[in-house]
């Protein structure tokens, strides 16, 4: 019998990926019924590509080489093949096209590095830490059309501190991502049981 609960979701990462990791271990302990079989990463040296075979789930590699749109529908053929839902990005570095968006309206969830609208673009911690904000934080939001404007699910803060470097302070801001997504995930296992 075809279990109608179960929540499949898709990573979609260009870099480092290790939001994707995070995400990928905690639904692999703790998911339940909500299941990644698959990620995808725009960008084909990516250390997230060795990262998620090392969690032996597959990582197809869709690079833009024509036309946003033909990425976009082959994202779509692979989602669909996995018969993927809901889609996680994780440090996707690509803009969604509104299509694209409303294919999956309010199925498409981000982790920004900033206490949005504070901050938007790639580069929030930068952005926050030259601007020398007291306290700063990461969002978690549903996607939509624009640029890191869709509604905000949850935010975390953290101070800046005296002695903190870029480094420091992105490192505090990552720990907080990973316990949103991790927190978001649980929330959704919880609907999956229901
Ligand atoms: C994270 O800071 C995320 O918020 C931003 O890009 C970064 C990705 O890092 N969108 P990683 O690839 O998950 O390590």
């Amino acid at each position: 019998m075809a279990d109608n609960n179960k929540i499949i979701a898709a990573v979609l990462a260009s870099g480092s990926g290790s939001n994707a990791e995070n995400i990928l271990r905690h639904v692999q302990t703790h998911g339940g019924r909500v299941e990644i079989p698959l990620v995808i990463c725009n960008k084909p040296e990516a250390p997230i590509i060795a990262r998620a075979e090392s969690l032996s789930v597959p990582c197809r590699v869709i690079e833009r080489t024509g036309t946003k749109k033909e990425q976009e529908t082959a994202i779509i053929a692979a989602l669909d093949e996995y018969h993927v839902e809901w889609i996680f990005l994780a440090g996707f570095m690509a803009i969604l096209s509104p299509d694209f968006v409303a294919a999956y309206d309010g199925r498409i969830i981000n982790i920004h590095p900033s206490l949005l609208p504070q901050f938007p673009g790639k580069d929030g911690y930068g952005d926050a830490f030259r601007a020398n904000v007291p306290v700063s934080g990461v969002t978690l939001h549903y996607v939509d059309a624009g640029l890191d404007t869709g509604p905000i699910i949850a935010q975390k803060t953290f101070p800046r501190l005296e002695a903190d470097t870029l480094e420091t302070f992105r490192a505090r801001g990552m720990q907080l991502e990973y316990e949103l997504y991790r927190e978001f995930i649980d929330i959704l296992v919880q609907r999956a049981a229901a």
